[in-house]
C-alpha cells in the first residue's frame, strides 16, 4: 500500500479558502456509525447553515465513490467507529477523494497517533478529541485538528481568532503533560485490550465481541495493515437492555461513564448514553442494539478488570 507524503502548499487567499472547506450549499459524505455527538452537530447545527450531509457505510470504499456529488467538498470518516468498531480503508478512500478533489477528514480519537496516522494514508485533516487518549487522565476537555495542507491550517487559525473557541493555556498544558506518557499508556491499553477482548469472546454470557484485534473481526487484515496496534476500545453484546443494565449496575473496578481513553476503565451503554440522540430508529439502522456495552480498558492491573467483568456478567 502506498503511503502519501503530506504536500506543503503555500498559504492561500480567502477566496481559495472557500474552495477547500465546505460552506453553504455544499455537501458532506459521512460515515453512518460515528460518535453520536458528530451527527448531532452536523444535523442540528451545521445543517442550519446550509450544509447537507449524507450518511453511508464507509467500510466499503465503493459507497464513498457513489455518494460523492458535484457539490461534495468533504468526506468525514471515523475508523474504527464508535461503538461498532468498523474500519474504513483509508488508502482506498483517499485515492477516491484525491481523484474527485474532495477533502478527507478522519476522526482518529480511538487509535491516537500512536496506533494510526491517517495523514500517511492520504487524509487531508485528522481530528482527535484530546479529552480521550491524548490527555489520558480524564481531567480536561479539548480537541485538535491536524492538517496536511497549509491553507486548511491557516483557515482554522483564522476561525479560532475570529470565533474565540479555543482551549485555555491550562487545558493545553494538561494535554501536553498527557502526551509525554502516550506511548507508555497506549502499550498497556493495547495489551490489556487484547486480553479483555479474548476473555469476553470466550465468555458464555457474551453473544458477540467487536474488536479489530480479534482474528474473527471481519476487517482484522485491514486493521493489521492500517494500524500498528488495536487499542483498548471494545464493544460487546449482552443480548438485551435488561442484561446490560444488570451487569452495568454490578461493576466495581470499571466506572460507568461516557468518556474513554483515560487511565481508568470506563464502561458505558451506547443506546442510552453516547448514541441516545440518534433515536431508536437511527440506532437500529446502524446496528446499535439495547444490549450493547462499550468498554474503554484502562491501565489498571488487567486481572482486576477481568475479575470485575466476570463477577458483573454473572448477574445476567
Ligand atoms: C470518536 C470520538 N470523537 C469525538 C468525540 C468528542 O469528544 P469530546 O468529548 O472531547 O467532545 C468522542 C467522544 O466520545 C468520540 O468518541
Amino acid at each position: 500500500m502506498p503511503r502519501w507524503k503530506a504536500e506543503s502548499r503555500p498559504a492561500c487567499s480567502p477566496a481559495e479558502w472557500q474552495q477547500s472547506t465546505p460552506s453553504s450549499g455544499d455537501h458532506v459524505v459521512c460515515g453512518n456509525d460515528l460518535y453520536g455527538g458528530t451527527p448531532r452537530l452536523f444535523n442540528q447545527v451545521m445543517a442550519d447553515f446550509g450544509l447537507e450531509f449524507t450518511y453511508i457505510d464507509t467500510s466499503d470504499a465503493k459507497n464513498v465513490e457513489r455518494a460523492i456529488r458535484k457539490n461534495t467538498r468533504m468526506v468525514y470518516v471515523e475508523t474504527p467507529t464508535n461503538p461498532l468498531m468498523r474500519l474504513s480503508d483509508l488508502a482506498a478512500i483517499s485515492s477516491i477523494t484525491r481523484r474527485k478533489k474532495v477533502s478527507l477528514v478522519v476522526d482518529n480519537t480511538f487509535m491516537s497517533p500512536y496506533f494510526q496516522q491517517p495523514l500517511s494514508w492520504g487524509a487531508d485533516m485528522v481530528v482527535h478529541s484530546t479529552t480521550k487518549f491524548l490527555n489520558g487522565h480524564s481531567d480536561g476537555l479539548g480537541g485538535v485538528v491536524v492538517c496536511a495542507h497549509q491553507q486548511d491550517a491557516d483557515k482554522l487559525a483564522f476561525l479560532q481568532k475570529a470565533s474565540g473557541a479555543i482551549l485555555s493555556p491550562f487545558e493545553c498544558w494538561l494535554v501536553l503533560r498527557g502526551v509525554k506518557t502516550l506511548a507508555a499508556r497506549m502499550d498497556i491499553h493495547d495489551r490489556s485490550g487484547r486480553k479483555v477482548a479474548e476473555f469476553l469472546s470466550q465468555h458464555r454470557k457474551v453473544l458477540a465481541v467487536f474488536y479489530p484485534g480479534l482474528p474473527d473481526h471481519p476487517q482484522h487484515a485491514l486493521a493489521k495493515r492500517q494500524m500498528t496496534g488495536f487499542g483498548s476500545m471494545i464493544t460487546f453484546e449482552t443480548g438485551s437492555l435488561k442484561n446490560a443494565n444488570k451487569m452495568l449496575k454490578r461493576v466495581r473496578v470499571c466506572s460507568l461513564g461516557e468518556s474513554l481513553g483515560g487511565v481508568e476503565t470506563l464502561i458505558s451503554h451506547p443506546a442510552t448514553m453516547t448514541h441516545a440522540a440518534l433515536g431508536e430508529k437511527g440506532r437500529k439502522a446502524i446496528g446499535i442494539t439495547d444490549g450493547l456495552v462499550r468498554i474503554s480498558v484502562g491501565i489498571e492491573d488487567v486481572d482486576d478488570i477481568l475479575d470485575d467483568l466476570n463477577q458483573a456478567l454473572s448477574a445476567i
